[in-house]
């Protein structure tokens, strides 16, 4: 196949070179009717461009053109039978995959630093889920990979299970052994889903962790705007394999994608396709070579530590992300909440994500020399300023309570309904500190790096309830609760 091609994208700058009347949507027709100031910063080829779909221009839900090809095209670079777009991001992508290959009451195995988006699918597919536990960093206090060991003995103690679920890489950029798993799970007859979110690069360069479909999972979706050039809520789902229904996943697409798609944002979908196809491995080369270097300047100062190739091998680190920066600050007395604000503040740099001991830069295609430069000097003027308060002083409210082993991420607690009961159930408003040894109706999620501390139908313990409001404190929102100030949370009527 000819990657060179863009047939969607083509598809929309023909319809603007014909110069056709148009009695459609959407309303501001080619920006005429667009709000000036609005128009003149987006531009008139944007506006010129966000058509409807029409013959000619293809239709996402039921594509027969250009977008046939365009996915077709997609399908071919990430090495996939069928890739499909999506415009609401990788969001939509795990809840369709739920939704086409797990039914109501059957078990999925998930990992549980899943992304909150997983809880959705549960939902809205009425699937149990099996927890599995991710291997968790103390030092660096993440969760990285679920092990291939994790998932054998998952599937041995849950014969009953359908499906495994992968997060791979994790936010922090850290990849699983996928091939391994993927054997292990087709093994047992059950499926491979894997939220790739943050890996779209992988399949470009040798260099970067095994991609999904190359690992051979059934269905995967990447966040092509995370870390390629497509607009933000762009993403794919792969599928590969003759294990998932064809025909159910894609009533699944029609059901969730809007019939009013963005054609800009699809279009997106297609170039940065091409790119990737083209031109591909010099972008990331350049990229990762960019990485490293920043990587290894950062570590020199005293202080900081940014986890690299050391770490593999270590339980739930088979592979790394080159691209992505983990920036510990602990060493600096700030939490990475402080260390973010301030980059943000006195030097004008906005990071990725923000934890408690860390901060994330992403390194992508669009990162200059120049950015990567004022990110070193600012962390060396960070490391050299004066402390007011350090957190983690032996004195520090955080290093006691970590010393004390109060300050540890919580044990997953006992479910004790399915996700989509309690979701759906009678609910009642409770205050938070009183909740204890209530069944939970939605998801409580720190963010980023969002990853849900509770989820619904989980009954909320001692131990979640102490370590949300210690999160609160150190400054994290939270994202999911009805009252996110979490003084009040729902919780399911006794
Ligand atoms: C692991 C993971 N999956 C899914 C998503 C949702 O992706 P999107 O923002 O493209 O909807 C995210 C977002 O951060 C994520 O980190």
């Amino acid at each position: 196949m000819d990657q060179e091609k863009t047939p969607y994208f083509q598809a929309l700058l023909d319809y603007v070179d014909a110069g056709v009347l148009p009695f459609h949507t959407p309303g501001h027709i080619q920006g005429v009717g667009m709000d000036l100031a609005f128009r003149e910063f987006v531009g008139d080829n944007f506006c010129a461009i966000d058509l409807t779909p029409m013959p000619g221009i293809d239709d996402l839900l039921q594509p027969t053109e250009s977008i046939k090809e365009a996915q077709q095209l997609a399908a071919a670079a990430w090495g996939a039978d069928n890739t499909f777009f999506l415009i609401n991001g990788s969001t939509s992508g795990n809840q369709c995959m739920m939704m086409a290959a797990v039914n109501p009451g059957e078990k999925i195995a998930v990992p549980r630093n899943s992304h909150k988006s997983m809880l959705g699918g549960l939902v809205m597919s009425g699937a149990e889920p099996v927890y599995m536990r991710p291997e968790v960093d103390a030092e660096l206090r993440m969760d990285h990979c679920v092990t291939p060991e994790t998932v054998a003995a998952t599937l041995r103690e849950h014969p009953e299970v359908v499906a495994v679920y992968l997060v791979s890489p994790t936010y922090y950029g850290v990849a699983a052994d996928l091939e391994t798993i993927e054997r292990t799970v087709h093994e047992a007859g059950k499926l491979l889903l894997v939220d790739e979110a943050w890996g779209p690069h992988f399949h470009f360069h040798a260099a970067l962790p095994i991609s999904a479909t190359a690992a051979g999972a059934d269905l995967s979706i990447n966040s092509t705007h995370k870390m390629l050039s497509a607009f933000s809520q762009c993403a794919m789902l792969h599928q590969k394999g003759p294990r998932v229904r064809l025909d159910r996943l894609k009533a699944v697409l029609k059901m969730f994608l809007s019939t009013s798609p963005n054609l800009p944002m699809v279009a997106s979908l297609d170039v940065a396709r091409k790119q990737m196809a083209t031109e591909g491995a010099a972008l990331l080369s350049r990229t990762i070579e960019l990485a490293e270097q920043t990587r290894s300047r950062l570590n020199t100062i005293p202080g900081l530590y940014c986890f690299g190739e050391e770490l593999q091998g270590r339980a739930g680190i088979f592979d790394l992300d080159p691209t992505k920066i983990t920036v510990t600050v602990k060493g600096l007395g700030y939490t990475g909440y402080e260390a973010s604000e301030i980059l943000r503040r006195r030097y004008n740099i906005q990071v990725e994500l923000a934890d408690l001991f860390n901060v994330v830069a992403l390194f992508t295609i669009g990162t200059t020399r120049e950015a990567a430069q004022r990110l070193v000097e600012a962390f060396e003027e960070l490391a050299r300023g004066e402390r007011d308060l350090d957190m983690f002083a032996p004195s520090g409210i955080l290093e006691q309570r970590l010393k004390r082993g109060t300050f540890h991420l919580p044990a997953v607690p006992p479910m004790r309904m399915r996700p989509r009961e309690a979701f759906l159930a009678d609910t009642e408003l409770v205050k938070f500190r009183e909740s204890r040894g209530r069944i939970c109706a939605e998801t409580i999620t720190p963010y980023p790096p969002g990853i849900p501390v509770i989820a619904p139908g989980e009954e909320l313990t001692a131990d979640i309830i102490d370590y949300l409001r210690l999160e609160l404190k150190a400054g994290v929102r939270i994202q999911g609760p009805y009252d996110d100030k979490l003084r009040t949370i729902r919780v399911v009527k006794e």
